[in-house]
């Protein structure tokens, strides 16, 4: 299944707080959710409920077309209100009226948004007693939340030793996530972490060079470096010694 279509599947919640009234530390709270899970909106649901403090006691469910109450109050209430079609009717309206547009809204400026994660394949830290070595795929700033990474050891999918995060929310919008997999290396194998998100339209695999990994380049730069600065302080007093040895045996001191 690829992401789009996961996307799909998740129901939609518009919720909108109509009035909380928390006069004496009762609060008296009406709520309206407009559900939907298709992108044609043939499934949109209107749900109106009632609370009182943390218990729902009426709801108006738009697929029924009735209120229903779950306490004595709400019973009471729910009968009342079925009882009048004006009322009927008029929160039955609501889900033309009030949901269709928003749902629209947020299908048409929120959730068709699409943003590519931009993704990292870095050398981890392994974890004791594991296998030696450990990989990082990261991707970054992608929206929406959902997207799938996976792990292909030459070309074929790695299930266990993977660890990944979940998707991690930035906090403007967008999102993180980091799989990791730990791994024995052998010499002359592929490893790549293949990305699927909405907001691509193939696959992006990004694929580990194992030859020699940045971070070990760099050791050896540093090694190489050392020695030779090593080697010209020695030359150089090697050479110091020589002239100032030299220098005496030529000038005896009598
Ligand atoms: C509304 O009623 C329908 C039909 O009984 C049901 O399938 C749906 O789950 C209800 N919605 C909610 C949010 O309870
Ligand atoms: C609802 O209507 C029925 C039948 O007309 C009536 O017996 C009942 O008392 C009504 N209930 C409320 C809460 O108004």
């Amino acid at each position: 299944m690829s992401a789009t279509q996961h996307i799909i599947a998740v129901v939609v919640v518009l919720t909108t707080l109509l009035g909380v009234d928390g006069s004496n530390g009762y609060y008296q709270t009406r709520v309206s959710q407009c559900r939907f899970s298709s992108w044609d909106l043939k499934d949109l649901e209107y749900i109106y409920s009632h609370w009182f403090n943390k218990v729902e006691y009426l709801r108006f469910n738009s697929t029924v077309g009735k209120y229903v109450g779950y306490t004595p109050h709400g019973v009471y209430n729910a009968e009342r209100n079925n009882n009048d079609t004006a009322i009927l009717a008029q929160t039955q309206a609501a889900k033309e009226r009030y949901c269709r547009p928003n749902a629209q809204n947020e299908i048409n400026y929120i959730l068709t948004k699409k943003v590519e994660p931009i993704v990292k394949l870095s050398l981890g830290k392994a974890s004791s007693g594991g296998h030696p070595a450990m990989l990082v795929c990261s991707a970054y700033s992608f929206y929406p939340k959902m997207i799938k990474l996976t792990w292909n050891r030459d070309d074929q999918e790695v299930t266990g030793d993977v660890v990944s995060s979940e998707e991690l929310a930035d906090g403007d919008w967008y999102y993180q996530i980091h799989s990791h997999l730990q791994f024995t290396p052998k010499s002359g194998e592929k490893i790549s972490c293949v990305v699927e998100h909405a907001s691509l339209k193939d696959p992006l695999e990004i694929t580990w060079d194992s030859s020699t990994p940045e971070p070990e380049r760099n050791k050896i730069a540093i090694g190489a470096a050392g020695l030779v600065l090593g080697l010209i302080v020695t030359a150089a007093g090697f050479i110091y010694y020589r002239t100032k040895a030299r220098g005496r045996i030529l000038v005896p001191n009598n």
